[in-house]
């Protein structure tokens, strides 16, 4: 083995053209096939069934339930209600971290939204548990349930994940008294719930000391972290097994209650305990997007330019615990304006905690910010695009920093070509198609943050010349597996066929957060720097090897491509990365690295991803059915890893657009407190019948300030700027201005 001389801390040059490219799918055989495993796949020897039962009613107590009939049912083991529920390490409502918000766990027999676990029952097969929760037939003294916005409001602590409830900018009295026109618009968004194909569901093993969990999550790490506090463990033996999520949404990242119970049975009963929630218990006690009521007053000069923008929401939050939704964020980055103000305040419902769900904040404020803008586009008699552009913002309009890169006006102009805008009638009701059908066009603009969280990843370099990636990565059906890959590859000099990821598990490198759209750009800035690391460390071995023909040439000076590494200025001094380890006698090399925003990059820029939707819409004028019948949306998310499952990201993302526009809500009876929709019958998700044209563009964008590899982020954006595109596309077609959501037929049965 060579004396190895630690050379200056750089990284080497490596080369490879892995990003870039539309790979398929790296998991997409195993999942066609069946063979890609979700948590209640699992089924260790000597399993036991979990049922859990849940209030039937939204405020109130449970009185009685008949848990001796449950007792009695055959095969079933055990029932726990508040009588003898397990104790915790923690106060159940305890906050161990902000995500970890969701905590009953039949502390007593309050109630406090519909849907909140009240026993459960463990039984040998499923059926019997199922039977036995049935019996219980729960007793309840109920209480009038608060319901809707027309409630004391009250100042809120924080917004979305900490943000204040009001920033402000200029002289918004100013701004609104002095302007040519001012408009205002009220908006209302529903609550929504994320429903993910895959319903929550735990496998929960206590196995030589350490507790195994098979369940979804999309940060393993913190996951673990939070079971571990309320039970009171070492992190270190919580090992969460989590490689596939049928769908996330922001839902999964959280420790839930439930899935506290399903532990702590498994370790009173010492078996392993399975639980997954039937659909209806989505609704309620794993998180949700909270209704909004948002306020939006917009001043003009004479040619339509902003003077003040006034965003003020009501966010329906639980009454026990606090969510807000930060939908006046949208007001703080869309427009430019002299005088900005985004405030907030909180009404208390009896309704589980809401949550972040895919783009929190953006997706409800550019909802009704966007259709405040074509309200104000009309009173100023501009063309809705031309209006966005002339209240474009160069700089961050609450900040003034300037963007690390904004390719928005890019995506203006080619949506708006791809899309035919040219020639849109000013006025509305002006179009029809051969049918009869109003056709109307709209548009809004896409915005979405790119927040960094940190991350964890090794690399390590194989006696053959190939890697193997470690970090607990996981893939909710984004595509993470595959552009990690890619990622990878390039990151070592090789090929993507060359590197395993091994991921999946909490036990390896924490991959972080999959959330905020930050997953590519901050698990992929670990793996970047894993791999550089390692390549630093090979190129120290070589150069100070005086058998390598790479000998003295320092790590700033070679090329890592292809499994070799070269000399920059001569080409012809190369050597194999196999041969590199061989001579020094290694049987493997490992590097690490961190992905995380720099340190100051905060202070210096504003970092979004910018987007331009354009929607049309046909209406029947007799039935006032909506159909959207073209979806273009342009997007400028900075450097591209795999350019096909950001297409796939970014037009589902619009598809739930449509779904925000036209189909979600949950329907909360005034009565009860009840949602009356619990299932896919009646809560309505846009289909493939509902989307027949979603066009992607992506426009080129480099970020030199972002971060290292460039990449802005594509999860969520999507869904901003297109309900709103829609919304105002319906009222092209019809004249009529429906101002919340869904857009539903009864409220266009008048045209
Ligand atoms: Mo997302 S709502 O950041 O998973």
């Amino acid at each position: 083995m060579p004396d190895v001389t630690p050379l200056p801390a750089a990284t080497p040059i490596r080369m490879g053209s892995n990003a870039g490219q539309p790979r398929t799918r790296a998991d997409g055989l195993l999942k066609v096939t069946g063979r890609a495993t979700y948590a209640a796949d699992n089924h260790p020897a000597g399993m036991a069934q979990a049922v859990l039962v849940t209030a039937a009613i939204a405020r109130g107590r449970v009185t009685a339930m008949n848990v001796e009939a449950a007792r009695a049912h055959p095969g079933v083991v055990e029932v726990y209600t508040p009588a003898n529920r397990p104790e915790l390490a923690l106060e159940p409502d305890a906050k161990p971290s902000f995500f970890s918000k969701l905590t009953e766990t039949l502390q007593d027999d309050t109630v406090r939204y519909e849907g909140q676990p009240i026993a459960l029952v463990v039984a040998e097969t499923l059926e019997a548990a199922t039977e036995a929760a049935r019996l219980l037939a729960p007793q309840y003294a109920a209480e009038t349930a608060r319901v809707g916005f027309d409630l004391a409001p009250y100042a809120p602590e924080s917004v979305g994940f900490g943000f204040p409830i009001e920033m402000s900018k200029g002289d918004i009295a100013a701004g609104l008294s002095e302007a040519a026109s001012t408009t205002e618009t009220v908006v209302e968004t529903p609550p929504q719930y994320h429903n993910a194909m895959e319903t929550h569901a735990i496998v929960a093993e206590w196995k030589d000391g350490k507790l195994y969990l098979d369940t979804p999550t999309q940060a393993p790490g913190m996951s673990a972290a939070g079971f571990a506090a309320w039970l009171g463990l070492d992190p270190a033996d919580v090992v969460i097994r989590s490689p596939f999520l049928g769908g996330g949404f922001g839902s999964k990242a959280a420790v839930v209650g439930a899935f506290l119970l399903a532990i702590q049975a498994a370790k009173l009963l010492d078996r392993p305990v399975k639980l997954a929630l039937a659909r209806h218990q989505m609704f309620g006690h794993v998180f949700h997007r909270g209704a909004t009521r948002q306020t939006i007053k917009l001043g003009m000069d004479a040619e339509g330019r902003l003077t003040a923008i006034d965003h003020h929401t009501t966010a329906v939050t639980a009454a026990f615990e606090e969510f807000i939704e930060g939908a006046s964020g949208a007001a703080r980055t869309t427009y430019a304006a002299p005088a900005i103000r985004a405030s907030h305040d909180g009404v208390r419902n009896d309704v589980g905690v809401p949550g972040a769900m895919r783009a929190p904040g953006e997706a409800s404020g550019s909802a009704a910010l966007e259709i405040a803008a074509d309200v104000a586009a009309e009173a100023a008699g501009l063309d809705p695009l031309e209006f966005r552009l002339r209240n474009y913002a160069e700089t961050d309009p609450m900040s003034g920093l300037p963007y690390s890169s904004k390719a928005l006006r890019e995506c203006y102009a080619e949506g708006a070509r791809e899309f035919g805008w040219a020639g849109r009638p000013l006025a509305p009701r002006q179009m029809t198609d051969d049918a009869g059908m109003l056709v109307g066009w709209g548009v809004g603009t896409a915005t979405f943050p790119c927040p960094m969280f940190g991350a964890e990843a090794r690399a390590t370099l194989r006696a053959d010349g190939t890697a193997v990636i470690e970090t607990a990565l996981i893939d909710m059906g984004q595509g993470s597996w595959t552009a990690m890959a890619q990622i990878a590859a390039d990151s070592l000099g090789l090929d993507v066929e060359q590197v395993e990821i091994r991921g999946g598990v909490s036990d390896l490198p924490d991959s972080g957060v999959a959330g905020g759209s930050g997953y590519t750009a901050t698990l992929g800035l670990a793996i970047d720097n894993a791999g550089g690391d390692t390549i630093r460390q090979l190129a120290e071995i070589a150069s100070s090897d005086p058998d390598s023909p790479l000998h003295g040439t320092g790590n700033t000076r070679v090329v890592a491509r292809g499994g070799r590494l070269y000399a920059q200025d001569d080409e012809s001094r190369s050597e194999s990365y196999a041969d590199i380890l061989a001579r020094a006698g290694r049987e493997t090399l490992s590097g690490e690295g961190k992905g995380a925003r720099g340190e100051n990059d905060a202070n210096d820029h504003s970092f979004q991803s910018h987007g331009a939707v354009f929607a049309e819409v046909k209406v029947d004028p007799d039935l006032g059915q909506v159909r959207v019948t073209r979806l273009v949306g342009a997007f400028a998310a900075g450097r591209i890893i795999n350019p096909r499952m950001v297409e796939s990201q970014l037009s589902g993302g619009m598809i739930w657009g449509i779904s925000f526009a036209l189909h979600e809500g949950a329907e909360m009876d005034p009565r009860t407190g009840r949602i009356l929709n619990r299932d896919f019958g009646e809560y309505h998700v846009s289909v493939n019948s509902d989307a027949p044209s979603v066009k992607v563009l992506t426009i080129p964008e480099e970020d030199a300030f972002v971060n290292p590899l460039g990449v802005k982020g594509v999860g969520e954006i999507g869904v901003t700027g297109t309900a709103g595109a829609i919304a105002n596309a319906i009222w092209h077609a019809t004249g009529k201005r429906v101002t919340s959501y869904p857009i539903r037929l009864e409220e266009l049965l008048d045209l």
